[in-house]
């Protein structure tokens, strides 16, 4: 057990949650700061008797000062993060939550000066049409990806906020930014879940056809939550404060594969059609990865894809579809 107190916003959810995990197993002391709006207590339950927990809104200025007294290291993963489609129609309410939070956690940070900090970004800063494969570009020569537009705006405003405050006080900040990341901890949130929840729900359910958005032709790349989480604290221990990095991968597999891949994993026949009429997005998605390799060339992932599908699929035995259902 070391002195130092590690704070983790946001540590009651999906990535938040293994990071806690990990550094207690780490023998850290950990203050999880959370108000529960989407993470839950059973995500924190191998590690809920070693932890603190502060719970409370991020959003509110008072509440953030005092739940980050004391604090020698900080991981920001706190944010209004709502599923795919939610953003049309929203951008503009996603952007003033996560805005105030940003607001309130730039000032605290300001006033306690922790000795290291991590700002969790997202790989939504980027535009639509730049390349298939992205390495970490300057943001602001465009609108963020359109279908989070809020949301990616927000992202690029703490980055730059992380900046300013990194250069006035001297505080080391990493900034990440993360791809497509899944796990078993993940929050239902009806219509609008993220991509392989949805897909896990859909064939468990027994859907047939199962219609895949677009041609199932756009590639994405994902990383399971756990070693998400193990990307985040490599770089807060190799103190990479140069830049922002990407989370994620080169190799990408395209929609239809995922859902074949569930399929299999599941023992489920079911037919695909594909409704050419639903937007795809961009065709390929993935992340350059050469800075990170270039920090922590010996990282190895330790959840496959394959693996990480078989989680989910335990993940449909035991979670309530009714509660958070929208
Ligand atoms: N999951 C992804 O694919 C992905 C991709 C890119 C970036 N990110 C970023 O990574 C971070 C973690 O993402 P996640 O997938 O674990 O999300 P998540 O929604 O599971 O976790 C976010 C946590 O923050 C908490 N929270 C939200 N608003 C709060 C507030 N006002 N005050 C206190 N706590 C609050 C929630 O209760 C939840 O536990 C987020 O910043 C997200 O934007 C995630």
């Amino acid at each position: 057990m070391t002195d130092q107190i590690i704070a983790v916003t946001g540590g009651a959810g999906l990535i938040g949650s293994f990071l806690v995990d990990q550094l207690v197993i780490a023998g850290h002391r950990i203050v999880v700061i959370d108000d529960f709006s989407k993470g839950t207590r059973k995500n924190l339950s191998k590690s809920i008797d070693s932890i603190e927990i502060r719970e409370g809104d991020l959003e509110d200025a008072t509440f953030t000062h005092e739940a980050l007294e004391g604090c020698n290291i900080v991981y920001h993963l706190a944010s209004r993060a709502y599923g795919v489609g939610y953003g049309q129609g929203h951008h503009m309410e996603i952007m003033a939550h996560n805005e105030r939070i940003s607001t309130n956690l730039i000032e605290a940070l300001e006033k306690h000066r922790p000795e290291h900090v991590l700002i969790t970004s997202s790989s939504c800063v980027y535009d639509d049409d730049g390349p298939d494969m992205i390495p970490e570009l300057p943001l602001f020569l465009d609108d963020p990806e359109r279908v989070n537009k809020g949301y990616g705006w927000a992202k690029r405003f703490l980055e730059q906020k992380s900046n300013l405050l990194a250069e006035e006080t001297g505080i080391p900040i990493t900034i990440v930014r993360p791809f497509n990341i899944y796990g078993e901890r993940y929050r239902w949130v009806g219509q609008y879940s993220q991509a392989i929840p949805m897909l896990v729900k859909r064939i468990l359910d027994g859907e047939d056809p199962v219609v895949v958005w677009g041609s199932g032709n756009q590639r994405r790349s994902y990383i399971h939550a756990h070693d998400c989480a193990r990307m985040m604290t490599g770089l807060t221990q190799a103190k990479y404060t140069a830049g922002p990095v990407n989370i994620g991968t080169q190799e990408t597999i395209a929609v239809k594969d995922l859902v074949l891949l569930i399929c299999e994993a599941a023992g489920m026949k079911p037919e695909l059609t594909f409704d050419l009429t639903k937007p795809e997005g961009r065709s390929i998605k993935s992340s350059d990865t050469s800075l990170f390799a270039s920090i922590l060339p010996e990282f190895d992932f330790e959840v496959s894809l394959k693996d990480g599908v078989k989680r989910m699929l335990d993940w449909y035995e035991t979670t309530s579809f009714d509660a958070n259902d929208q």
